[in-house]
């Protein structure tokens, strides 16, 4: 498929995550596991919970702030705001609204993608076709999540693995230019829901509403068949590395970085495996942030930002997956 691209580049970047840091030890106090088993089983060694108080807006609102203030802009420059969730706030309004209005962004048209994990990507799919179809001209993505609010933390096999925090880039209109046009050059989406019972949540929506029958079997949290995801997600991320490299243009040798979905190390490791890619070229941070959801690419992204390991004209590949079953990449020339 080929196209116009760019039309859209990331001018800024900005990133949010609690303060309270909960290691493997925290669990062993309260779960029958042990840190030796969830740093072999998954990498994770410590992730971020936040508080009764902070809220995804809360944290969304931090993040934007960031991104904002990088790319110069002030909230009544956005004309859009997608945000990738799937914790909201509340079922109704969206989160995205509920940022637009402590943000101040009263320009923008504000609504929430559900798309789990990979919600982030998929903000940034939708907010780049936006732009490409003449309807935005810089748009605020974002993927915001607190993880917690749904985590059954009697469950050791699910407990152990999420973290909360946010994540935001303003995304702003570009002209395609010279030989290495700067900004996305490829977005890759997918999903299949006939997987969608492998990792769920039953009850609190419209088919299950809260009820104190929902409460008691807990089926308000999150379930999931552990060993059926991890199949599914290898091979997901493979099949969206290759479509992003092709769609691009390029080879997976030309790509810098790969910035994956921060959900298990195991699972990281077989996708740079399968992209060809060395680990030393692969952004790894699970084992700080466990899986963060829609908010662990941006957040990923970031550090490696600050750590110098991606520049301009760097090539970037994105790759996420996650419930429903989705899964989505990008591969950005940075700059
Ligand atoms: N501590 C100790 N033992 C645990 C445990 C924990 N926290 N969680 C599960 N176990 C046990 C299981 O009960 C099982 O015991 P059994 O053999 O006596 O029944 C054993 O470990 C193996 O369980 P299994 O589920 O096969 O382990 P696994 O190697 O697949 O690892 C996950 C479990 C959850 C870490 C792994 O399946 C995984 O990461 N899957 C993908 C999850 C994911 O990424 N989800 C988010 C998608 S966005």
């Amino acid at each position: 498929m080929t196209m116009r691209r760019p039309f859209a580049r990331l001018t800024g970047l900005g990133v949010a995550v609690p303060e309270q840091v909960v290691t493997n030890a925290w669990f062993e106090e309260r779960l029958d596991t042990n840190d030796a088993w969830i740093v072999e089983r998954t990498g994770i060694r410590e992730r971020r919970h936040a508080g009764p108080d902070q809220s995804v807006t809360d944290l969304a609102r931090i993040a934007s702030m960031g991104a904002l203030a990088q790319a110069g802009r002030s909230p009544l420059d956005l004309d859009s705001i997608v945000l990738g969730t799937a914790t909201p706030d509340r079922l109704l309004p969206s989160t995205a609204c509920d940022l637009q209005a402590v943000l101040g962004a009263n320009h923008a048209a504000a609504f929430d993608v559900s798309a789990a994990c990979p919600g982030f990507l998929y903000a940034m799919t939708v907010a780049e076709g936006l732009i490409a179809s003449g309807q935005s001209e810089r748009s605020l993505i974002l993927g915001a999540e607190k993880l917690t609010c749904i985590t059954d933390f009697e469950d050791r096999s699910t407990a152990i693995l999420f973290g909360d925090g946010a994540g935001a880039a303003v995304l702003e209109r570009t002209e395609p230019s010279g030989d290495r046009p700067r900004g996305i050059l490829s977005t890759f989406i997918g999903s299949d829901g006939r997987l969608a019972d492998l990792l769920y949540r039953p009850g609190g929506g419209a088919a299950h509403p809260i009820s104190h029958a929902v409460v008691d079997d807990r089926s308000h949290f999150l379930k999931m068949q552990g060993r059926e995801v991890f199949k599914a997600a290898v091979r997901s991320m493979a099949d969206a590395c290759d479509e992003a490299i092709q769609r691009a243009g390029i080879t997976a040798d030309q790509i810098d970085l790969l910035v994956p979905h921060q959900a298990n190390i195991r699972i990281i490791e077989a996708t740079a495996k399968h992209a060809g890619m060395p680990m030393d070229r692969v952004m790894v941070n699970v084992d700080r942030y466990g899986n963060t959801s829609s908010a662990s690419i941006p957040i990923a992204l970031d550090e490696a930002l600050q750590q110098g390991r991606i520049g301009p004209d760097s090539l970037v590949l994105l790759v996420a997956f996650g419930a429903g079953f989705t899964w989505a990449s990008a591969v950005i020339r940075w700059g």
